[in-house]
């Protein structure tokens, strides 16, 4: 990792204007640039270049971040690379990265697997080819159906039915056995000595997001047993973030991924030119995967298996995707086991027309949780309605809502007003929604005693509890919050942009006003700055957090809408309301209790009557 100073210094000799504008393109309006936000798509521009902050932020969908933070959320760089891709253009010398011995080390192990993939995969390619080749040629060609220029975009190989011909050919290129094992290419036996891992199966290279080789899958060419296998795991190759097919699928035109569950499936579907597809390896699609995706902005639609297994990590995908708020569809294959069969048996149009009809993933869920609910029964359908309004309710607006409740209640043949009464009822019971919640986003089998719940519920149809009101309640809660955040967001702005009127109110304000974490981390460098330097550059700070979400917060605090403010007298009058409201709020958030407490409210007490009482702009 770099040290502060030297980020600070490629940073600062960057133009986020500059270096924006080679991906977006931009107008100036006033002292600000605009243009289409590139992360949502949008008809009217509301995404804003500041060339004085050197920040950016988007009105619509409030994504932020300084120079550093687009590359790596628009670029998918990571922060040492972006760092390293901004100094090079501002022609600034980094220093060689510092790394501990540890590091060091690790780095060389990285190093060395990467070599020894590179070559196992180049070593199967070959024997692909090659007069002991043609049982993988038949299968690849004969009973997949693949032509060769596929075979050769995806790498395909074969590993023979010797013990040790892989073994052998990295000996020779002077691998030793520790790095072999440690790959998982070569296991090696106390008696029988060194074999090879992959034996009589086709191979497919897993490479990462460039394109370089981290593992390989290997399957059998018969009905034996286990029918895949994939390499070991270890610092280059972690599978809960892995997927097949990404490094083509990422620079795709199309406007969504197609996810689905194995190599072969991705393969047919890139060969039929759908080369957005992709498949975690395994079946196992984890947050991590959900999160990667996420970082790129494009829909997806999950096109798993038909069976039972298929389903249930189709329904578990979803809530991890719309848990982070990915756009996610499903593609239905009917009486087609997997995408693979599919195309072969309708072809790439029919395809096509799937992924035009793909089903809203919300009603998918509810359609197939249907199925857990004996239909004959009234009660199992009671439980059945609850649970299809918990997820409702658990929407996050009114329009969202209500728009389930009219599209469902028709698809379920009950009244509209009913499911919208069920919803108001299952708001009011934290449990019941939790258990719910519990269900979408991570899967039934986190569900459990789901009868002890059901126990809950006739005590809130009994009454008492349900006057408790204890969501509606925390939701207030929630938006006053945001209130707050929103005063302390509009005082910074305002500081930011007039860095003059520090001299005014900084004996009215302490950090201690801001809400404690984040807002008090930047009120405290932004007061410190003024004073100290009279200047504060707010783009410094982001790099001082790693996480994308503090980036977007920050930049939401920094970007808070002031009503324009026309005279003098209009300005000093919404200043001290501002401030006033601000010390109110600071005053109601104190604990009487903590030491220092009593102190800390005479102190705002009399800040707030000298609000009122003096003129504070000088
Ligand atoms: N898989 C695995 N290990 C297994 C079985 C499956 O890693 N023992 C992974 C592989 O990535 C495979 C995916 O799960 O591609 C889907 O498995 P499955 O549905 O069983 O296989 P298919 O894709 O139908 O394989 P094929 O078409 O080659 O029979
Ligand atoms: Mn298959």
């Amino acid at each position: 990792m770099y040290s502060e100073e030297d980020i600070e210094e490629v940073r600062s000799r960057s133009d986020i204007v500059d270096v924006i504008s080679t991906y977006v393109q931009l107008k100036r309006k006033g002292s600000n640039y605009f243009g289409l936000c590139p992360f949502h798509s949008e008809k009217s521009p509301s995404f804003s270049v500041s060339p004085g902050k050197q920040m950016y932020f988007c009105f619509g969908c409030h994504k932020g971040g300084n120079v550093i933070t687009f590359l790596m959320d628009y670029g998918q760089y990571s922060f040492p690379e972006a760092v390293e891709m901004l100094a090079d253009k501002c022609g600034y010398k980094l220093p060689k990265q510092q790394m501990t011995q540890e590091q060091k080390e690790r780095q060389t192990k990285r190093t060395k697997l990467s070599y020894i993939y590179k070559d196992a995969a180049n070593y199967y390619y070959s024997a692909l080819y090659s007069g002991n080749g043609a049982p993988g040629r038949d299968y690849f060609q004969g009973d997949r159906g693949l032509d060769k220029d596929t075979m050769r975009k995806f790498a395909l190989g074969y590993a023979d039915g010797n013990w040790s011909s892989l073994y052998n050919h990295l000996r020779s290129k002077g691998y030793e056995d520790d790095i072999m094992k440690d790959a998982g290419l070569v296991v090696f036996d106390e008696k029988k000595g060194p074999r090879d891992y992959f034996i009589n199966r086709v191979m497919f290279p897993i490479v990462d997001e460039r394109g370089k080789p981290v593992g390989l899958g290997g399957r059998v060419l018969d009905d034996s047993k286990p029918k895949y296998l994939n390499s070991r795991e270890n610092d280059l190759f972690i599978k809960r973030r892995t997927f097949y097919g990404y490094h083509i699928a990422r620079s795709t035109r199309r406007e969504m991924f197609i996810l689905c569950e194995g190599y072969m499936d991705v393969i047919a579907l890139h060969k039929a030119g759908f080369d957005n597809a992709i498949a975690a390896l395994g079946t196992a699609f984890t947050s991590e995967h959900a999160a990667k995706l996420k970082k790129v902005g494009k829909k997806v639609y999950i096109c798993f298996d038909s069976d039972l297994p298929g389903i249930d990590a189709t329904l578990r995908a979803i809530g991890m995707l719309r848990l982070l708020e990915v756009d996610c569809k499903v593609i239905t294959m009917g009486e087609y086991k997997d995408p693979d069969e599919f195309i072969k048996a309708k072809g790439s149009e029919a395809f096509e027309e799937r992924i035009k009809n793909a089903e809203n993933s919300f009603i998918f869920a509810i359609d197939m949780r249907r199925r857990d609910y004996d239909n004959n029964d009234p009660e199992e359908n009671n439980r059945f309605f609850r649970n299809m309004a918990g997820r409702i309710a658990t929407l996050p607006t009114d329009i969202e809502r209500e728009n389930y409740i009219v599209v469902l209640s028709q698809r379920y043949g009950v009244s509209a007003d009913s499911l919208r009464e069920l919803v108001r009822d299952v708001s009011k019971n934290d449990k019941e929604l939790k258990a719910i919640k519990e269900e979408m986003y991570h899967g039934r089998d986190n569900v459990i005693g789901e009868d002890s719940d059901m126990s809950d519920k006739s005590d809130t149809f009994g009454g008492s509890p349900r006057d408790a009101r204890p969501t509606s309640r925390s939701s207030t809660k929630a938006k006053g919050d945001e209130g707050l955040k929103e005063t302390e967001g509009i005082i910074l702005t305002w500081l930011l942009e007039e860095p003059s009127l520090y001299n005014s109110i900084a004996k009215y304000l302490s950090p201690l006003d801001f809400h404690e974490g984040l807002y008090r981390d930047i009120a405290t460098d932004m007061l410190d700055a003024y004073s100290t330097s009279g200047t504060f550059d707010p783009a410094s700070i982001m790099c001082k957090f790693e996480d994308n979400e503090a980036h977007q917060t920050i930049a939401n605090m920094l970007y808070t809408k002031i009503e324009g403010v026309k005279s003098d007298k209009e300005r000093e009058t919404l200043l001290k309301e501002t401030l006033i409201k601000l010390k109110n709020e600071g005053l109601s958030n104190i604990d009487q209790s903590a030491p220092g407490a009593g102190g800390r409210i005479r102190q705002i007490r009399q800040d707030i009557i000298k609000l009122q009482t003096e003129p504070i702009l000088i």
